[in-house]
């Protein structure tokens, strides 16, 4: 079988090499549930949550707010040491995922500050303790999402640790936290990781429709393939991606993107209430991207207050 018909396998699960990234405020409920229309078994990750914020959500924080029909889904955390690991693996694994995620990759300054995300990278002997209470207290698999390094590259000693540590997969962001998300990602880093462990290596960064993902393969050899901006607005993506690489067409028309938008905003209202059409904001211009006049029709459908509206200027738009 060739590299491209063979699945991704991370604990006992096997799924496409093609997963859904995390991106905070973007890849939330109501948009997986769209991807979910297209794909059907693709892994997707929910956006970072700290452990102690779900160990205290009573409801209000919404951060076990998520559907089964969103399944698989790797839920990620982000955690400062040990405290509140433990409650969080409870309460995570009783509303159901397929696979508990922990960042160590997050470059964002109100997180480092606490010592979570990359922060933990320039910490070894706290990250091992991290990972070895995750490992005690889940009961299903086990991933990490890491960065080049903190500062300065350490993403191999970090790769052998997490291994050592019993983790299931590692995804790497071959950037460091001082790159933020500019930059050329170091592919080369990312292959030598892949060298140095025998777990699934899953690369993010860059990877944005199939002539990338098959440079990013050549360069790394890596199993599996996080798409975090290459998804924002376009919910077929993953579908895309696995059609090309299975020799397939697949080609996205105006309908396709018309009907998407629609639902999306349906999804975001049913999820948010009101506040969902100005959520969808952060979405729409992505939507209309390239189209003729894209930014005469975002100036009006940006401040618009009534959903009808935008509905129905997405249907002119896309009628030209
Ligand atoms: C708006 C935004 C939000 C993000 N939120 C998260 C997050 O919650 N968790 C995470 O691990 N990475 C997050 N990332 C990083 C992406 O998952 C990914 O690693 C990075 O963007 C590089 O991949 P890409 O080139 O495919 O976007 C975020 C990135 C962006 C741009």
């Amino acid at each position: 079988m060739s590299y491209w018909n063979e699945q991704l396998v991370i604990g006992n699960r096997a799924y496409p090499r093609f997963i859904g990234g995390p991106l905070d405020g973007i890849t939330d409920s109501p948009f997986r549930k769209i991807v979910r229309k297209f794909s059907t078994e693709e892994l997707l990750y929910t956006e970072m949550r700290h452990v102690a914020c779900v160990s205290n959500d009573k409801g209000r924080a919404r951060t076990l707010d998520f559907s089964q029909a969103e399944r698989p889904l790797n839920y990620q955390v982000s955690a400062s040491g040990t405290d509140y690991v433990e409650r969080a693996c409870e309460l995570i694994m009783q509303a159901g995922v397929d696979a508990v995620d922990l960042n160590i990759g997050c470059p964002a300054r109100l997180v480092i500050n606490t010592g979570a995300g990359s922060a933990m990278m320039a910490d070894l002997p706290r990250l091992e303790a991290v990972l070895k209470l995750f490992r005690r207290c889940l009961t299903v698999p086990f991933t990490v999402k890491m960065r080049a390094g903190f500062k300065q590259k350490n993403a191999i000693d970090v790769a052998k640790l997490i291994q050592d540590c019993g983790v299931d997969a590692l995804a790497i962001h071959p950037r460091l936290q001082t790159q933020m998300f500019t930059g050329n990602p170091d592919y080369a880093l990312a292959a030598e990781v892949k060298k140095a462990v025998n777990i699934p290596v899953i690369i993010s960064g860059g990877v944005v429709n199939w002539a990338t993902a098959q440079a990013v393969y050549e360069q790394t050899g890596v199993d599996g393939y996080l798409i975090g901006r290459g998804i924002w607005s376009r919910p077929w993506k993953l579908h895309e991606l696995k059609e090309h690489s299975q020799g397939r067409i697949y080609k996205v028309d105006s309908s396709l993107i018309l009907l998407s938008a629609l639902e999306h905003l349906d999804n975001m209202m049913a999820y948010y209430g009101e506040k969902g059409l100005y959520a969808f904001r952060k979405h729409l211009p992505f939507y209309i991207k390239g189209g003729l006049h894209a930014s005469q029709i975002r100036s009006k459908l940006m401040i618009s207050q009534s959903v009808e509206e935008v509905k129905e200027g997405l249907r002119e738009f896309f009628r030209v």
